[in-house]
């Protein structure tokens, strides 16, 4: 155990809050995870930026859920499985697009509003769905809309207590049992402890490691690495889901533009204005996202241009500010008039398929941690997350895993050892956080982006265990620091599953091994030995 800041101390010597569950994040997972357990005791929920600050919150795209009339939920099943490559967990995928239904009408029942039209709601569809099937809310606002919905519910929960700009060092634990967290007050610069029998992990995503991303600064990666460090297992880290289609303008914030756009009738063109689509996949504009994203790059490749474009002309403007709202006013902000204007785009980091190892109620392998939603890893998005199955899994993933870990919670009231920690740490006030983080966004996306091979995953390995040299034994005192760690430890691991996995599958490309290979139709886990 290396907690990071207070570098020698006994649990006794620190002061504690005490409560049921612990929650950490406050995206969708978090919140439904909490409401969840809070039908059997206390929670507290611990976030280190404000409770509505979450990739939930930016999410534009919606919900898959099969309720439309020619749906079914084996429709939906059959569609997730096909993009995830051969790698999804069956039983996980049946539970979240069945599950699925119910949990969405709950969230209606909250309060939460969908786009409707004289029919009832209104379907749309995005890349590799067979079937008209998502859901969305104010256009492309429907993470604001699930996320407003859930915080709403969680501030009237007399059973729930939400500690914002507190930043998770890491987890209390000792002899693979989890008892809570030690927590890091970012305004006072207090460290204390929040112990709790359950733990439960909802920190979200890690797209802060790539120079281009469409995820907010938060997605760091904290949750994997704490709990890591504490001896979780790891699983699928190679495979991150590059967006196709995000804004690239110098000067203007990589805001996603959904891929509903492209559901809505809108086609990707070259400079030369060539929908090229239909010259790699059959399914042109609406391919998986891995493949509409090399898509793109062999097209910036073959024309010498630094993007592509979206071409929305075939729809009317009428129907552009009925469905995308929020993309036509940053278009707008930055001189570009959708639909009559094409907007530049290419591809980023956006989705973590991999991480924390679950069972299907978000067990881990230490007793008494839980983890849901983008942090963590069932195995149900496979090597390629269908689109909008994310806001689904956390709602789906985030309610069995509240449940178990509140029923685990009252079943285990043990004492808390006076756990110790020892660790030789140097202070090292020269270290330029922000520098250090913008090269490891470099290398990331230069060497293990879209396509990777031995060289260059070899080379990123290289540099980034030198940093880590004098970088993780360094004694941060401020919440970017410990940012830097756990990235910089998440990149390794990610990289290192990408040098074993010596095949192409789903987000992992190789151009070394640029075939899908049976022999690795298997997961990859790292945990720390
Ligand atoms: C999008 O709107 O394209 C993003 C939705 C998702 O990532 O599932």
């Amino acid at each position: 155990m290396n907690p990071r800041y207070l570098v020698n101390f006994k649990l006794s010597e620190l002061s504690r809050i005490k409560t049921d569950v612990v929650v950490v994040g406050s995206g969708s997972a978090g919140l439904v995870a909490s409401l969840e357990a809070a039908r059997y005791g206390k929670v507290i929920i611990v976030t280190k930026s404000g409770v509505e600050e979450s990739n939930t919150y930016h999410a534009q795209g919606g919900i898959a859920v099969s309720l439309s009339k020619n749906d079914t939920w084996k429709k939906h099943f059959e569609d997730t499985i096909f993009a995830g490559a051969g790698l999804c967990n069956k039983t996980a995928v049946k539970i979240l697009v069945r599950e699925g239904v119910e949990r969405v009408r709950e969230i209606m029942a909250l309060g939460a509003k969908f786009d409707k039209d004289k029919e009832g709601l209104l379907f749309g569809r995005e890349g590799a769905h067979s079937e008209n099937r998502i859901i969305h809310a104010n256009g492309d606002n429907t993470g604001e809309e699930i996320e407003k919905t859930l915080i709403r519910a969680v501030k009237k929960n007399p059973n729930i207590r939400i500690l914002e700009k507190h930043f998770v060092i890491d987890l209390l634990h000792y002899k693979s049992r989890c008892y809570g967290v030690i927590v890091f007050d970012n305004r006072s610069g207090r460290q204390f402890a929040v112990v709790a029998s359950s733990t439960i992990v909802a920190t979200g995503g890690a797209g802060q490691i790539y120079r281009e991303t469409t995820n907010p600064e938060i997605a760091t990666a904290d949750g994997m690495a704490f709990a890591f460090r504490a001896g979780a297992a790891l699983m699928d880290m190679e495979f991150m889901q590059f967006h196709p289609t995000t804004l690239y303008l110098a000067g203007a914030p990589r805001f996603l533009i959904s891929e509903a756009v492209r559901g809505e009738g809108g086609i990707l063109v070259d400079k030369r204005n060539k929908h090229f689509m239909k010259g790699y996949h059959y399914l042109k504009d609406l391919a998986p996202r891995d493949i509409v994203s090399r898509a793109i790059v062999e097209q910036m490749k073959k024309t010498r241009s630094n993007c592509v474009y979206l071409d929305l002309s075939k729809m009317s403007a009428a129907k552009v500010s009925r469905r995308f709202p929020s993309i036509k006013k940053i278009c707008k902000e930055y001189g570009i008039n959708i639909p009559k204007d094409k907007i530049p785009v290419r591809p980023s980091a956006h989705y973590m398929m991999g991480g924390i190892k679950t069972d299907i109620n978000g067990c881990t392998n230490i007793d008494g941690l839980f983890a849901c939603g983008e942090v963590s890893c069932s195995g149900v998005q496979g090597a390629n997350r269908l689109a909008s199955n994310s806001l689904l899994e956390s709602l789906v993933f985030g309610a069995r895993a509240g449940k178990t870990a509140a029923l685990h919670s009252n079943k285990n009231k043990k004492p808390v050892p006076d756990i110790k920690y020892y660790k030789e740490r140097k202070l090292f006030n020269a270290l330029d956080v922000d520098d250090v983080k913008r090269s490891l966004q470099s290398v990331m996306w230069m060497c293990i982006g879209l396509e990777r091979n031995k060289e260059t995953l070899e080379e990123a390995l290289n540099i980034i265990s030198f940093w880590e040299k004098y970088t993780l034994s360094a004694c941060v005192k401020y919440v970017d620091g410990f940012e830097l760690q756990d990235m910089l430890m998440i990149a390794r691991i990610m990289i290192s599953a990408a040098i074993k996995r010596k095949e192409s599958r789903g987000a992992h490309f190789r151009t070394d091994f640029p075939k899908q290979s049976d022999k690795w139709k298997r997961h990859i886990t790292f945990r720390l030995k």
